[in-house]
């Protein structure tokens, strides 16, 4: 069961991570171009939320069932375990909270300079976060 979930986790993240740095890329080239958002935009926008609520579930479920999640919470001194078992954790949760976010401002806002630009901050910064947080070194 660990071993399938960690490897789940591991090699959806490319795709989470592929997705959404996609995302990124279009929305700053229709901000930068200042074309209209269409039906493609909203749908890479939607596969990049997917994507990462899909890696949160997983998340949440190898958290529980991997050495270095929740079961190595008390141990904070150790760097990588800290990394694993709260920071990678919760600062992804925040990340995706974000994406939320801006996924859900998008449908509020009338001109297709707005949505772009909302895709712009709030993917952005997710994805900065996750990338800052990532366990390299378990990885790679
Ligand atoms: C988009 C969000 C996320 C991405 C891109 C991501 C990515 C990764 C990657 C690349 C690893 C290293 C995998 C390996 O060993 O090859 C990892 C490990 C881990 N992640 Fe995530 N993760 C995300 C969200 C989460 C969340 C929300 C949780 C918990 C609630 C979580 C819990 C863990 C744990 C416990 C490990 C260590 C697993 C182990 O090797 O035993 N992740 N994650």
């Amino acid at each position: 069961m660990y071993e399938f979930i960690q490897k789940l986790h591991s090699g959806w993240a490319y795709l989470a991570l592929l997705l959404l740095v996609v995302a990124v890329l279009n929305a700053l080239y229709g901000l930068i171009s200042k074309k209209e958002f269409n039906a493609t935009d909203r749908k890479i926008a939607l596969f990049a939320l997917i994507g990462t609520h899909t890696q949160l579930l997983i998340g949440l479920v190898i958290y529980f069932v991997s050495p270095l999640g929740f079961a190595s919470l008390g141990n904070m001194s150790d760097k990588a375990i800290r990394l694993t078992s709260m920071e990678h954790p919760l600062i992804n949760i925040i990340a995706i909270v974000l994406i939320t976010v801006g996924w859900s401002k998008h449908k509020k806002l009338l001109t297709s300079e707005s949505k772009f630009k909302t895709f712009t901050i709030f993917y952005t910064l997710g994805l900065i976060l996750i990338l800052s947080r990532i366990p390299w070194k378990l990885w790679l």
